[in-house]
């Protein structure tokens, strides 16, 4: 039974873990950076790579004694080698490389996205290429054709922020700290989501893309005019960005007749409302709803060790020497979406 080693670093959180080819997690451990960002609202990348630097290599040991294995029982390595902050990714790399040139084992050098991509099929053995993928992160907000390993087709992104960005950035205008997904969503559980007129920037356009500047823009200028409980703000907002999400992947739906499921991934598929919305959506198409549990859904190990795994049963060899990269698309044929500050 194959044995992978995952390491990922690409952004603030560290973390390993040991996955076999039949699905099952040996052991895990995930570090998060939040106490050191906290103080300054958002992720500093030299603090990220510093913390990784000190963390991984104890992890690395920590996980394999809670497995009870050694390195010699370790078939392959993976590590992410992109898209993040270069510093981190190159600590989690390097790591890779330096375990793979003591063993003699091979090294993976994974897409972040790719890891995100697959991990539904980690937890959801029946689940069948192709599928729609929603992928809404901090960095990220694509739906994705998930054709294969390897075969990914970008339907849609943003043309500004993504998702995950704009609950951070609402969180820190509404002084609920950080990480702001989790604390928008929490205030959000007592306030009315009609309290507050916002836009759902694209809804009804048959553009496929998303935008949420412009909500993000209205949410500043609600808590500006002083008239709106926090709680009311952070609910109104929620459903705005819900709905854009729903809308877009109805779109999308319509756009990939051939789809088998719809899955979503990525830290913002933690949301309660947006699974809820996803999921009544996946229900009129007749669909399957597939959302990983919420470790699986933010940064993790294991879903890096997954991805190398798909990709040894699907026949590919790993790349020679990869290097870390700051951007790697996971569809390199995908058009420019309109506007700048495309993310990639
Ligand atoms: O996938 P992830 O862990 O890291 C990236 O690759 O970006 O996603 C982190 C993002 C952050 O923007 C965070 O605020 C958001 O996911 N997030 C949430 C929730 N939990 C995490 N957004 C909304 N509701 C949540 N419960
Ligand atoms: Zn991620």
């Amino acid at each position: 039974m194959t044995l992978v080693l995952g390491i990922e670093s690409s952004c603030d959180e560290t973390a390993v873990a040991l996955v076999t080819a039949d699905r099952r997690v040996l052991a895990e451990r995930i570090a998060s950076q939040e106490e050191e960002h906290r103080p300054f609202g958002g992720v500093v990348p030299e603090l990220a790579a510093r913390a990784h630097a000190e963390r991984l290599a104890p992890m690395v040991e920590a996980v394999l004694a809670d497995a009870g294995v050694t390195l010699a029982d370790v078939d392959a390595i993976a590590a992410t080698s992109g898209p993040g902050l270069i510093g981190g990714v190159m600590v989690g790399l390097v790591t890779g490389k330096a375990l793979a040139f003591a063993t003699g084992k091979p090294l993976w050098g994974v897409n972040h996205l790719e890891g995100h991509a697959l991990s539904p099929r980690l937890i959801a053995p029946d689940l069948q290429f192709p599928y729609l993928l929603l992928l809404v992160s901090g960095g990220h907000c694509q739906l994705i054709a998930v054709d294969g390993v390897d075969r990914y087709r970008r339907l849609a992104t943003t043309i500004d922020d993504a998702a995950g960005e704009a609950f951070d950035k609402v969180a820190k205008m509404l002084g609920l700290g950080f990480p702001g997904g989790p604390a928008v969503e929490r205030a959000a559980r007592a306030g009315n989501p009609r309290a507050v007129p916002l836009p759902r920037p694209l809804v009804g356009s048959g553009e496929p893309h998303f935008s949420f500047a412009g909500l993000k823009t209205a949410v500043l200028r609600a808590v500006q005019s002083g008239k709106y409980e926090t709680a009311d703000v952070a609910a109104s907002f929620q459903a705005a960005v819900t709905d854009c999400l729903a809308d877009r992947t109805r779109l999308a739906l319509q756009a990939m007749p051939e789809a088998t499921a719809l899955v979503v991934a990525g830290g913002v598929a933690a949301n309660g409302a947006v699974r809820a919305a996803l999921e009544a959506l996946a229900g009129k198409y007749g669909l399957p709803f597939i959302a990983p549990p919420q470790r699986l859904c933010t940064d993790n190990a294991a879903m890096i060790g997954w991805a190398a795994q798909e990709r040894i049963a699907a026949g590919f060899a790993p790349e020679p020497d990869p290097q870390a990269r700051p951007r790697w698309p996971l569809d390199p044929n995908a058009e420019p979406a309109r506007g700048a500050g495309v993310k990639a």
